[in-house]
């Protein structure tokens, strides 16, 4: 049903929205009503008292027991029912279904990593069935970031160091936006992910097909692991200049430091790099990236330099 407010919010794609648009118009609604009730009295108070001559005096008031316990309580409850309304709604979007689909997302600078339950990985896009609750586990590997879905009317910040967590339930096939809604840094605006909508059937083939997370040759896998650790947000496959220096001809490259060094790009250089990417910067780069370490296998290292040395 359409409300005065609607053209405000997006499509709703989850029943749990319904509680939050409700009070949501709620709240423009009853403020609509009082601002047009606060500016007709204005109005017609400043022109009724107006001063007519030079001796119109003011009569001195001091109070009006009945007016001042009016305006006070009927506000008071107002907010009680907000709060009450605001209480529930919250406790609903706290409450996850036992039988949600759980997926563990980590949020770095600058991207979202996806991991299902059976190993399959995705940078970006989080997958999820149609018509059941998802539970979406959030940690960040740097910075405070925030998970932001209009369509179903979640949102969380994502805090370095502890779990938190939102639960939806996508209703219909289809895409929906991802944004981080707290500032991070220089990649804040671009740190975009896509909810991507399967009908259950078609969600457990998708699973299948990617489950198990890399595979194949060194090569194969450092070359899926670049994706998937989101290096490719910041660095370039074809030479393009983004936040970091390309991959394209970078195996073997002396590089130019912003301390005054050089340096050859060799193995010793590159796992450096990845997991403790302050040591040495790039002159024209800053120091942005988030360290790996922890977050990154001897092996995964290796086969990324592996696949590293293709890109000449
Ligand atoms: Cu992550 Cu803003």
């Amino acid at each position: 049903m359409g409300r005065l407010f609607d053209f405000m919010l997006p499509e709703a794609k989850s029943p749990t929205a319904d509680s939050t648009d409700a009070l949501f118009h709620f709240i423009n609604e009853v403020s609509l009503v009082l601002l047009i009730g606060i500016t007709f009295a204005l109005i017609y108070f400043a022109i009724k008292y107006r001063r007519r001559s030079e001796d119109d005096e003011t009569p001195v008031i001091t109070h009006n027991n009945t007016l001042e316990i009016t305006w006070s309580v009927i506000p008071l409850l107002i907010t009680f029912v907000i709060f009450g309304w605001g209480y529930s709604g919250w406790l609903n979007l706290k409450s996850v279904p036992d039988n949600a689909y759980e997926i563990q997302v980590s949020a770095y600078k600058w991207g979202w990593n996806a991991k299902y339950i059976n190993g399959a990985q995705t940078l970006n896009e989080i997958h999820v069935p149609e018509g059941r609750p998802v539970k979406i586990v959030l940690q960040s590997a740097d910075v405070l970031h925030a998970f932001f879905v209009p369509d179903y009317r979640v949102k969380h910040d994502v805090v370095p160091g502890r779990y938190t967590y939102v639960w939806f339930e996508a209703n219909e096939v289809g895409e929906s936006q991802v944004f981080c809604t707290e500032y991070c840094g220089t990649g804040h605006s671009d740190m975009l992910a896509k909810i991507i909508v399967h009908t259950e059937d078609d969600f457990e083939t998708w699973l299948e097909k990617n489950g198990g997370g890399v595979s194949g040759t060194p090569v194969e896998q450092g070359k899926q692991l670049v994706q998937l650790q989101g290096c490719v947000t910041c660095h370039s496959e074809d030479g393009s200049k983004k936040i970091g220096p390309s991959f394209k001809g970078l195996w073997n490259k002396q590089e130019n430091l912003t301390n005054g060094s050089t340096v050859i790009v060799d193995e010793n250089y590159l796992r450096e790099s990845i997991l403790n990417p302050a040591a040495k910067i790039v002159e024209g780069y800053d120091n942005v990236m988030t360290p790996y370490e922890g977050r990154i296998t001897d092996d995964e290292i290796t086969n990324i330099i592996e696949y590293l040395k293709t890109l000449k």
